[in-house]
């Protein structure tokens, strides 16, 4: 150990010493795992890292805002290690409330292409935002992008979640980094002009609504879709039938991709299993379960998943614009779509 270091060390045990909670400090085979990611099919992901490394998770779930602001105000006695959530724009807030502290890992530079990381957290799958389509009311052709949905031809056929969903903040963030505020707002516009009823409920029930023939056109995430392909319910499958899929922007920037991601914390007390569970997270195991429980598509570049329904979705050009820009343009986007009445 280098002399430099000791000061810096005995002040990280000053700390754990003062914050004291059972899984603050101590055992350092332990991690603190702060998840807002709520699929059961993650168990498996965690209990692998656990077999691989020794190292216990204790995990506490909860709401995305909910578990930002109780990070916050753990402050320097924060247990918290990594948080894992989906959505570049909550990890974003997270960032922008300083509750990361830097990566630096050759390992996940090397693995993760640099348009899915930022210094300060990363993305370990991706899914990406699609148009569905009610196959005996509208052409596929009619909705090749995502521009389409604002076209008059859809007047009274859109579904939409909630202007204020993160998944629809981050599309819209992608638009405006795109093709520049002006036509950003515009475009918002032309969609809720087109609404076939006032936003609610989620991406599932959209697609519901496509296929019950509520709405023509909706925008969903496609680990929703592949959940509806894989379902041991006939009525889910018949749910597929009726609707259409398409990959949008296919001749330009390419469909816009969301993530699932995580930071290491400012204070984590266990530092060194932090960086093990986010080096985890890109290895091929861990890559597997992403693609093949929960239908996303790793991150890492070549990894290799067996998922039939993510290969019947088909391969697609999918936008590289960096998350760090989704993060950037995301005020913007809440601001345009409040301006022009996407609720
Ligand atoms: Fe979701």
């Amino acid at each position: 150990m280098s002399h430099s270091l000791r000061p810096r060390l005995s002040m990280l045990m000053l700390l754990a010493a003062i914050s004291g909670g059972a899984a603050a400090a101590g055992d350092p085979a332990t991690l603190n795992l702060y998840s807002a990611r709520h699929y059961q099919t993650d168990e498996a992901l965690y209990s692998e890292f656990t077999r691989q490394t020794g190292i216990r998770i204790n995990r506490i779930e909860g709401k995305e805002d909910e578990l930002l602001e109780r990070i916050r105000n753990e402050g320097r006695n924060s247990p918290a290690d990594v948080l894992i959530t989906v959505d570049a724009a909550r990890l974003s807030t997270a960032d922008e409330m300083g509750l990361f502290q830097p990566i630096a890992s050759k390992k996940l530079e090397a693995k993760i292409p640099a348009h899915l990381r930022t210094d300060d957290w990363i993305a370990f799958s991706t899914r990406a935002r699609v148009i569905v389509y009610a196959k005996d009311s509208v052409q596929a052709s009619d909705v090749a992008n995502y521009a389409d949905l604002a076209q008059p031809k859809l007047k009274g056929k859109v579904c939409s979640r909630s202007g204020s969903h993160p998944y629809n903040l981050s599309l819209m963030a992608s638009i405006i980094a795109h093709e520049g505020e002006a036509k950003a707002e515009s475009w918002a516009r032309g969609v809720v002009a087109n609404f076939a009823r006032p936003p609610r409920g989620g991406d599932t029930d959209q697609i519901k609504a496509v296929a019950a023939g509520e709405c023509g056109v909706a925008v969903a995430n496609t680990y929703y879709l592949a959940r509806l392909m894989r379902s041991d319910k006939a009525e889910d499958r018949a749910i597929m039938e009726k609707i259409g899929v398409v990959w949008p922007d296919q001749k330009g920037a390419g469909t816009h991709i969301n993530i699932s991601g995580a930071g290491i914390l400012k204070y984590a007390p266990h530092r060194e299993s932090a960086e093990r569970f986010l080096e985890y997270l890109a290895s091929d195991s861990a890559q597997r379960y992403f693609a093949d429980g929960n239908n996303e598509w790793p991150a890492v570049t070549g990894a290799r998943i067996d998922n039939p329904a993510l290969a019947a979705l088909g391969p697609f050009k999918a936008d590289t614009l960096p998350v760090k820009s989704l993060a950037m343009y995301r005020a913007k986007a809440q601001m345009i779509f409040d301006r022009v009445g996407y609720r």
